[in-house]
């Protein structure tokens, strides 16, 4: 990747651990502030927006983060987990404020098991577009910043990286197998440090998602990880694989988060070769170039 920032500090406001000793508020869900120094700049990205907004409002005053000082929110995909604190946010900041996310924001997504209900994003657009939301819905790959790229749709390749199943409904009503193609990432290049990428819940998989931020950055290995694996209900073999995966791909650092579940923070942190840290709400990161 040809451009890269000098510096990024990644927040977290939401997750599924507040941290020991916090004064901050946990709940299911994630949302990252991300304040990216380029040239003479800073541009600020709110990398989804979890479940609820009052919380992600709360914490960002305890931990003197504006919020009205956000230039673009970025939704990881459509889970209510990730989007339900949009509207409320918005009301919050009062200004027009781009909103990247894929094309399918506003399908629904339906969850079987333990009774049928949609997870997808709570709100209809026009509601969002009356509070602000400028809407860039797109699949391709996006630069949002010199050096700050949504790599859009995730090819899906590695045979053991299934996603969770849902549904979409099609034309006629129809309950159809939905594969969550809506997952994007964030890839951040911070000047002679390497690549920091940022994910939701990596429904894409995780190793896919890497191979393919090296592909469009063209790349070869990945300073940090931070954000959802999506390995709570995963088995050990498909952990197991993941672990072996990243290193393989030269992630040297991975800090995991909200749906990455417990089986895989006793396992990574037993096992994986490179670095492994377990985020939580307050948790903060800093990569500046050197
Ligand atoms: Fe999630
Ligand atoms: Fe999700």
């Amino acid at each position: 990747m040809k451009d890269g920032v000098d510096s990024v500090k990644i927040t977290i406001l939401a997750d599924d651990y507040a941290g020991y000793g916090s004064n901050l508020i946990g709940q299911h869900g994630f949302s990252a502030f991300i304040e990216v120094a380029v040239k003479d700049s800073v541009k600020n990205i709110l990398f989804d927006t979890g479940q609820y907004g009052k919380p992600i409002i709360f914490n960002s005053k305890k931990l003197g983060i504006n919020l009205a000082n956000i230039d673009y929110i970025v939704l990881s995909h459509r889970h209510y987990d990730h989007t339900g604190g949009l509207l409320r946010i918005l009301k919050h900041i009062r200004k027009k404020v781009y909103i990247v996310a894929h094309s399918l924001l506003f399908k629904p997504n339906l969850i079987k098991k333990p009774y049928l209900r949609d997870a997808g994003m709570p709100f209809k657009k026009d509601v969002l577009e009356k509070y602000g939301a400028k809407f860039v819905l797109t699949k391709d790959p996006l630069e949002l910043v010199e050096g700050v790229l949504i790599t859009g749709e995730v090819p899906r390749r590695a045979e053991f990286e299934k996603p969770i199943e849902t549904f979409t409904l099609d034309d006629s009503g129809k309950l159809v197998p939905d594969m969550l193609m809506d997952d994007i990432s964030l890839i951040i290049n911070v000047k002679n440090e390497g690549l920091v990428l940022v994910t939701g819940c990596s429904h894409a998989g995780i190793v896919n998602i890497v191979k393919y931020a090296k592909e469009l950055t063209k790349e070869t290995s990945i300073n940090a990880i931070i954000g959802g694996l999506h390995l709570v209900d995963a088995s050990e073999e498909r952990i197991e694989k993941t672990i072996r995966g990243l290193y393989e791909e030269n992630v040297k650092t991975v800090h995991a988060g909200h749906c990455t579940g417990f089986k895989a923070h006793i396992m990574f942190s037993r096992n994986y070769k490179g670095t492994y840290n377990i985020i939580y709400t307050g948790y903060t990161t800093v990569f500046t170039r050197k």
